[in-house]
């Protein structure tokens, strides 16, 4: 695939692009049903382009009942209707490819859903072929098999009234886990992968990636509350084996040129920066990104941000990549999590210049280029299941999965009917074709940020050091490749700092009357990001 960046020796896609994550309901409807869809993901290509992005990775658009939206998948080789069928989504790769843009697909490992054609056959008889496929055990006495539990609260074997046994699964009892002990799945999985790739994908980012694989003696989890406080030895994750799978998924990734896996590594409590690099093996032979949620649940403080980024850098293995993420379809919008309360924007546009020059490949959740906010969804429109069995104590994730808002038109222009979720009501500003007009909105932010990401190599290539200020309250690092030096200033207080910036062209700032050369300040929330004119910080 032409790239846009053929000409830079050594320039990887998935290493030195953005990447952007579309949640597909939520995008574009392009048939007026109320849900987004992939021609609608096609129609908005030219945004995605001129909002200068490098790939797309979409959440799952294979057949599916849809109980956990997509995350049950009853045919890997199928899209769902809903979402329209192979010839779309073919024709979605190859228009994007033709813009430079690559195509990353969600890939659930860990679990089916009840209605896949191979946990009917498995659930139908003991000794059905397909049984083992599936993990079965006998009661324990009168009681459950063990204390393993779903994440979605409660336990997670389900009784099987036709052979009388339990079947395990770590999400929704419509989700069964796999047996990845089972050689078989392994061959049936990876075939499905490779089917994808065939098909054009550039690679796929890994559900639960660290679940596949559980306990081979079914020893008893800790309790959950010590798992919260970090217990090791839970059996329902995280096990050796895993690596061993993770490391011929790489192999076969290996027979397609320039392709990528990224996994999604849960981890109770958030942030182990440790156990999420872990995946990465020695940077060579196992994912080649994996996610650390740690900044999404950071307090925001300029110290707290620094070790946490430290902390990930560190645990990275030398030949190994760091990838940022600030946003998803399971978490709070980032404008609107909880350390976030004041001064919402101007974090939000910090926070954008962070995640645009760090080491590491960016992450953009749809929305977050215009600055969404949660939806606040109405109990008798709540549509996520977890959000469903919580409510009142939870609200779900349907927050963060609010309609696209691309214009000022009914349903924000994502459709003409009705959406599937309520469109937020300030989308009457917060939207991309007002934004676009706007001088210094979050969608220029973004796009300029981008842009300039793309044209500094130091900033997607180069190395990350951090700049020691002895001024408090300033995140301040730079990027370094071969000759080139960019310095980026963070001022995560609402106060101004007195900074001492001599011979350096600012690049680009925050605000638009930023004068860092005369006050020699940098004014509350502002970021900037200089080229040294010589190396000049004193
Ligand atoms: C993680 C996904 O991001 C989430 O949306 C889903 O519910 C669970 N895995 C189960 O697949």
């Amino acid at each position: 695939m032409g790239s846009k960046k053929d000409n830079q020796k050594n320039w990887i896609w998935w290493k030195h692009g953005t990447i952007y994550h579309i949640y597909p309901r939520s995008f574009f409807d392009s048939n007026n049903d109320g849900v987004g869809d992939i021609n609608g993901i096609i129609n908005q290509l030219p945004y995605l382009h001129e909002l200068g992005i490098d790939a797309i990775w979409l959440s799952p658009v294979y057949a599916s009942p849809q109980t956990d939206f997509g995350y049950d998948i009853s045919d890997y080789y199928q899209i769902d209707p809903l979402f329209g069928d192979l010839n779309d989504f073919s024709k979605l790769v190859k228009k994007a490819h033709k813009l430079g843009i690559y195509i990353v697909m969600d890939m659930v490992l860990n679990h089916t859903s009840d209605q896949h054609p191979w946990f009917i056959e498995s659930r139908s008889s003991a000794n059905n072929p397909k049984r083992d496929w599936y993990i079965w055990k006998e009661a324990n006495g009168n009681r459950r098999p063990n204390n393993w539990r779903n994440r979605f609260g409660g336990s997670g074997w389900e009784y099987d009234v036709t052979t009388n046994q339990y079947f395990y699964h770590s999400f929704l009892k419509e989700q069964p886990d796999l047996n990845w002990r089972n050689p078989e799945v392994k061959k049936a999985l990876f075939k499905v992968m490779k089917f994808w790739l065939e098909l054009g994908v550039d690679g796929f980012r890994l559900d639960v990636i660290n679940f596949i694989v559980k306990d081979s003696k079914f020893r008893d989890d800790p309790p959950l509350l010590r798992q919260f406080f970090g217990a090791e030895n839970v059996f329902t994750r995280n096990r050796p084996k895993s690596h061993k799978i993770l490391a011929s998924l790489r192999q076969l990734l290996n027979e397609y040129p320039d392709k990528v896996s990224i996994g999604e590594i849960y981890m109770l409590p958030p942030g182990n920066s440790q156990l999420a690099a872990s995946y990465l093996g020695d940077g060579t032979n196992s994912l080649h990104l994996a996610f650390d949620f740690s900044l999404a649940f950071k307090r925001w403080n300029a110290k707290i941000y620094e070790q946490t980024i430290q902390n990930w850098m560190f645990a990275i293995p030398e030949k190994g990549w760091p990838c940022s993420v600030v946003s998803n379809h399971d978490l709070h919008r980032s404008y609107n999590r909880r350390y976030f309360r004041f001064f919402k924007e101007s974090k939000a546009r910090l926070e954008a210049i962070l995640l645009l020059t760090l080491k590491g490949t960016p992450f953009i959740y749809y929305g977050q280029e215009i600055g969404m906010v949660n939806g606040r969804i109405p109990r008798k429109l709540i549509q996520d299941p977890l959000g469903k069995r919580f409510w009142p104590f939870y609200s779900g994730r349907d927050k963060a999965r609010t309609p696209m808002q691309w214009d000022n038109s009914k349903y924000a222009g994502f459709s003409d009917a009705m959406p599937w979720l309520p469109v937020n009501p300030d989308y009457t500003i917060k939207n991309v074709e007002f934004q676009w007009q706007q001088p210094n909105s979050m969608l220029l932010l973004y796009q300029q940020l981008i842009t300039l990401r793309r044209k500094h190599t130091a900033l997607s290539m180069g190395e990350f050091r951090w700049i020691p200020t002895g001024v408090s309250g300033i995140l301040a690092y730079e990027r370094i490749y071969e000759k080139q030096r960019i310095l980026v200033f963070l001022n995560f207080t609402p106060f101004s700092k007195s900074l001492s910036i001599t011979g350096k062209k600012v690049l680009f700032s925050t605000h638009e009357n930023s004068q860092p050369f005369i006050n020699q300040k940098l004014l509350p929330f502002e970021g900037i990001i200089l080229k040294p004119e010589k190396n000049s910080l004193k």
